[in-house]
Protein backbone atom coordinates (compact mmCIF):
# COMPACT_ATOMS: atom_id res chain seq x y z
CA UNK A 1 0.00 0.00 0.00
CA UNK A 2 1.30 3.85 -0.33
CA UNK A 3 2.09 5.43 2.89
CA UNK A 4 1.49 8.97 3.24
CA UNK A 5 -1.55 10.66 2.64
CA UNK A 6 -3.09 10.13 -0.42
CA UNK A 7 -4.94 12.26 -2.79
CA UNK A 8 -8.53 11.42 -0.87
CA UNK A 9 -10.35 12.44 -4.42
CA UNK A 10 -9.28 9.41 -5.92
CA UNK A 11 -9.65 5.94 -3.95
CA UNK A 12 -8.24 2.56 -4.46
CA UNK A 13 -10.22 0.76 -7.08
CA UNK A 14 -10.08 -2.90 -6.81
CA UNK A 15 -11.31 -5.71 -9.90
CA UNK A 16 -10.92 -9.65 -9.32
CA UNK A 17 -8.28 -11.35 -11.77
CA UNK A 18 -9.62 -14.39 -11.19
CA UNK A 19 -10.57 -16.34 -7.46
CA UNK A 20 -7.09 -15.83 -6.53
CA UNK A 21 -5.89 -12.76 -7.96
CA UNK A 22 -6.94 -8.89 -7.74
CA UNK A 23 -6.11 -5.79 -9.86
CA UNK A 24 -5.79 -2.44 -8.04
CA UNK A 25 -5.40 0.67 -9.18
CA UNK A 26 -4.42 3.36 -7.31
CA UNK A 27 -2.85 7.56 -7.34
CA UNK A 28 0.30 7.95 -6.13
CA UNK A 29 3.94 7.83 -6.18
CA UNK A 30 5.55 4.29 -6.91
CA UNK A 31 8.20 5.04 -5.06
CA UNK A 32 6.32 4.70 -1.46
CA UNK A 33 4.44 1.40 -2.74
CA UNK A 34 5.38 -1.91 -1.17
CA UNK A 35 3.04 -4.95 0.31
CA UNK A 36 5.28 -7.37 2.87
CA UNK A 37 8.94 -6.12 1.39
CA UNK A 38 9.68 -9.31 0.83
CA UNK A 39 7.78 -10.74 -2.51
CA UNK A 40 6.91 -7.31 -3.74
CA UNK A 41 8.38 -5.56 -6.67
CA UNK A 42 7.57 -2.35 -8.33
CA UNK A 43 8.52 -1.87 -12.35
CA UNK A 44 10.76 0.61 -13.55
CA UNK A 45 10.18 2.76 -16.57
CA UNK A 46 13.63 2.29 -17.37
CA UNK A 47 15.71 2.84 -20.84
CA UNK A 48 17.74 -0.11 -22.73
CA UNK A 49 20.98 1.75 -20.71
CA UNK A 50 19.17 0.64 -17.69
CA UNK A 51 21.34 3.08 -15.82
CA UNK A 52 18.56 5.76 -14.32
CA UNK A 53 17.58 8.74 -16.20
CA UNK A 54 14.56 10.90 -15.53
CA UNK A 55 10.62 10.53 -14.89
CA UNK A 56 9.78 7.64 -12.94
CA UNK A 57 13.38 6.21 -13.32
CA UNK A 58 15.17 8.77 -11.96
CA UNK A 59 12.86 9.25 -8.83
CA UNK A 60 13.05 5.47 -8.18
CA UNK A 61 17.29 6.08 -8.37
CA UNK A 62 16.71 8.48 -6.18
CA UNK A 63 14.45 6.86 -3.21
CA UNK A 64 16.64 3.54 -3.71
CA UNK A 65 20.19 4.74 -3.22
CA UNK A 66 23.51 4.56 -5.29
CA UNK A 67 23.20 0.94 -4.73
CA UNK A 68 20.48 0.12 -7.50
CA UNK A 69 22.60 2.08 -9.86
CA UNK A 70 25.49 -0.89 -9.27
CA UNK A 71 22.86 -3.52 -9.22
CA UNK A 72 22.20 -2.73 -12.92
CA UNK A 73 25.89 -2.63 -13.71
CA UNK A 74 26.08 -6.04 -12.92
CA UNK A 75 23.23 -6.95 -15.26
CA UNK A 76 24.90 -7.99 -18.50
CA UNK A 77 24.80 -5.74 -21.65
CA UNK A 78 23.30 -7.95 -24.49
CA UNK A 79 24.59 -5.30 -26.85
CA UNK A 80 26.66 -2.29 -26.55
CA UNK A 81 25.11 0.33 -24.16
CA UNK A 82 22.14 -2.34 -23.80
CA UNK A 83 21.15 -4.38 -20.83
CA UNK A 84 17.12 -4.64 -21.30
CA UNK A 85 16.33 -3.91 -24.77
CA UNK A 86 12.99 -2.72 -25.35
CA UNK A 87 10.08 -5.44 -24.36
CA UNK A 88 11.84 -7.33 -22.15
CA UNK A 89 12.16 -7.01 -17.74
CA UNK A 90 15.24 -6.90 -15.34
CA UNK A 91 14.89 -7.79 -11.60
CA UNK A 92 17.53 -6.18 -8.85
CA UNK A 93 16.65 -5.56 -5.40
CA UNK A 94 14.83 -2.54 -4.22
CA UNK A 95 17.74 -1.32 -1.37
CA UNK A 96 16.33 1.78 -0.12
CA UNK A 97 13.10 1.48 -1.48
CA UNK A 98 9.89 -0.13 1.08
CA UNK A 99 9.57 -2.47 -1.86
CA UNK A 100 12.08 -5.45 -1.97
CA UNK A 101 12.53 -5.66 -5.52
CA UNK A 102 12.47 -3.47 -8.48
CA UNK A 103 11.24 -4.76 -12.51
CA UNK A 104 13.31 -2.96 -14.68
CA UNK A 105 11.57 -2.65 -18.07
CA UNK A 106 11.88 -0.70 -21.10
CA UNK A 107 8.65 0.27 -23.01
CA UNK A 108 8.33 1.81 -26.42
CA UNK A 109 9.59 5.07 -28.11
CA UNK A 110 5.93 5.19 -29.76
CA UNK A 111 7.22 7.62 -32.33
CA UNK A 112 10.40 5.67 -33.03
CA UNK A 113 8.81 2.03 -32.50
CA UNK A 114 8.16 -0.56 -35.35
CA UNK A 115 5.41 -1.99 -33.69
CA UNK A 116 4.73 -0.46 -30.41
CA UNK A 117 1.49 -1.86 -29.72
CA UNK A 118 3.91 -5.54 -29.03
CA UNK A 119 6.43 -3.77 -27.28
CA UNK A 120 4.36 -2.57 -24.88
CA UNK A 121 2.48 -5.78 -24.74
CA UNK A 122 5.53 -7.63 -24.16
CA UNK A 123 6.89 -4.77 -21.34
CA UNK A 124 4.03 -5.81 -19.49
CA UNK A 125 4.04 -9.77 -19.85
CA UNK A 126 7.59 -9.80 -19.36
CA UNK A 127 7.92 -8.03 -16.04
CA UNK A 128 4.63 -10.43 -14.97
CA UNK A 129 6.71 -13.58 -16.24
CA UNK A 130 9.91 -12.01 -14.38
CA UNK A 131 7.74 -11.64 -11.21
CA UNK A 132 6.46 -15.11 -11.31
CA UNK A 133 9.70 -16.78 -12.15
CA UNK A 134 11.00 -15.16 -9.08
CA UNK A 135 8.38 -15.56 -6.26
CA UNK A 136 6.93 -12.07 -6.63
CA UNK A 137 3.20 -12.00 -5.07
CA UNK A 138 2.74 -8.21 -5.55
CA UNK A 139 3.67 -6.38 -8.43
CA UNK A 140 3.19 -2.56 -9.31
CA UNK A 141 3.19 -0.71 -12.49
CA UNK A 142 3.61 2.81 -13.45
CA UNK A 143 1.69 4.24 -16.41
CA UNK A 144 4.81 2.16 -18.87
CA UNK A 145 5.92 4.58 -22.10
CA UNK A 146 3.22 7.26 -20.72
CA UNK A 147 5.51 10.06 -20.23
CA UNK A 148 9.03 11.05 -22.12
CA UNK A 149 8.05 8.16 -24.40
CA UNK A 150 4.70 10.18 -25.13
CA UNK A 151 2.57 6.74 -25.64
CA UNK A 152 -1.00 7.89 -26.14
CA UNK A 153 -2.31 7.01 -22.53
CA UNK A 154 -6.06 5.87 -23.94
CA UNK A 155 -3.69 3.26 -25.86
CA UNK A 156 -1.59 2.55 -23.29
CA UNK A 157 -4.24 1.95 -20.83
CA UNK A 158 -5.95 -0.83 -22.63
CA UNK A 159 -2.54 -2.98 -23.54
CA UNK A 160 -1.74 -2.27 -20.20
CA UNK A 161 -5.04 -3.96 -18.72
CA UNK A 162 -5.91 -6.07 -21.09
CA UNK A 163 -2.10 -7.74 -20.60
CA UNK A 164 -2.54 -7.65 -17.32
CA UNK A 165 -5.69 -9.14 -17.28
CA UNK A 166 -4.47 -12.23 -19.47
CA UNK A 167 -1.20 -12.91 -18.20
CA UNK A 168 -1.41 -11.33 -14.13
CA UNK A 169 -3.76 -14.15 -12.94
CA UNK A 170 -0.74 -15.93 -11.19
CA UNK A 171 0.31 -13.24 -8.98
CA UNK A 172 -1.95 -12.16 -6.00
CA UNK A 173 -1.94 -8.92 -6.66
CA UNK A 174 -1.50 -6.15 -9.74
CA UNK A 175 -1.38 -2.91 -8.77
CA UNK A 176 -0.92 0.23 -11.33
CA UNK A 177 0.17 3.50 -8.98
CA UNK A 178 -0.66 6.45 -11.51
CA UNK A 179 1.24 9.86 -10.76
CA UNK A 180 -1.59 12.45 -12.73
CA UNK A 181 -5.35 12.35 -12.14
CA UNK A 182 -5.88 12.61 -15.68
CA UNK A 183 -3.93 9.20 -16.44
CA UNK A 184 -5.75 7.68 -13.50
CA UNK A 185 -8.93 8.59 -14.43
CA UNK A 186 -8.10 6.55 -17.80
CA UNK A 187 -6.73 3.51 -16.16
CA UNK A 188 -9.86 3.25 -14.05
CA UNK A 189 -12.31 3.67 -16.80
CA UNK A 190 -10.33 1.19 -19.34
CA UNK A 191 -10.48 -1.24 -15.90
CA UNK A 192 -14.49 -0.94 -16.04
CA UNK A 193 -14.54 -1.86 -19.44
CA UNK A 194 -12.00 -4.81 -19.89
CA UNK A 195 -12.32 -6.36 -16.57
CA UNK A 196 -15.75 -5.02 -14.51
CA UNK A 197 -16.50 -5.40 -11.35
N1 LIG B 1 5.32 7.34 -9.32
C1 LIG B 1 4.48 6.86 -10.27
N2 LIG B 1 4.47 7.28 -11.55
C2 LIG B 1 5.35 8.26 -11.87
C3 LIG B 1 6.26 8.82 -10.94
C4 LIG B 1 6.22 8.31 -9.62
N3 LIG B 1 7.05 8.75 -8.67
N4 LIG B 1 7.01 9.77 -11.59
C5 LIG B 1 6.55 9.82 -12.86
N5 LIG B 1 5.55 8.93 -13.03
C6 LIG B 1 4.74 8.68 -14.23
C7 LIG B 1 4.72 9.76 -15.28
O1 LIG B 1 3.83 10.81 -14.88
C8 LIG B 1 4.20 8.98 -16.48
O2 LIG B 1 2.78 8.89 -16.42
O3 LIG B 1 5.29 7.55 -14.92
C9 LIG B 1 4.78 7.57 -16.25
C10 LIG B 1 5.92 7.19 -17.19
O4 LIG B 1 6.62 8.37 -17.56
P1 LIG B 1 8.26 8.36 -17.67
O5 LIG B 1 8.82 8.23 -16.32
O6 LIG B 1 8.61 9.54 -18.50
O7 LIG B 1 8.59 7.00 -18.46
P2 LIG B 1 8.50 6.66 -20.02
O8 LIG B 1 7.49 7.49 -20.72
O9 LIG B 1 8.39 5.17 -20.07
O10 LIG B 1 9.94 7.10 -20.58
C11 LIG B 1 11.06 6.38 -20.15
O11 LIG B 1 12.17 8.39 -19.53
O12 LIG B 1 12.81 8.86 -17.42
C12 LIG B 1 13.27 8.41 -18.62
O13 LIG B 1 15.08 6.92 -18.08
C13 LIG B 1 13.75 6.98 -18.53
O14 LIG B 1 14.64 7.02 -20.73
C14 LIG B 1 13.57 6.54 -19.95
C15 LIG B 1 12.28 7.24 -20.36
Amino acid sequence: MLGGAGDESRFLVEFALSPSSVLKIQKGDITQWFIDGSSDAIVNAANERMLGGGGVDGAIHRAAGLELKEACYEVPEVQPGVRCPTGEARITLGFKLPASHVIHTVGPIYDADSDPESSLRNAHRNSLRVAKENNIQYIAFPAISCGVYRYPHEEAATIAISTVKEFGIDLKEVHFVLFSDDIYDIWVKKANELVGK
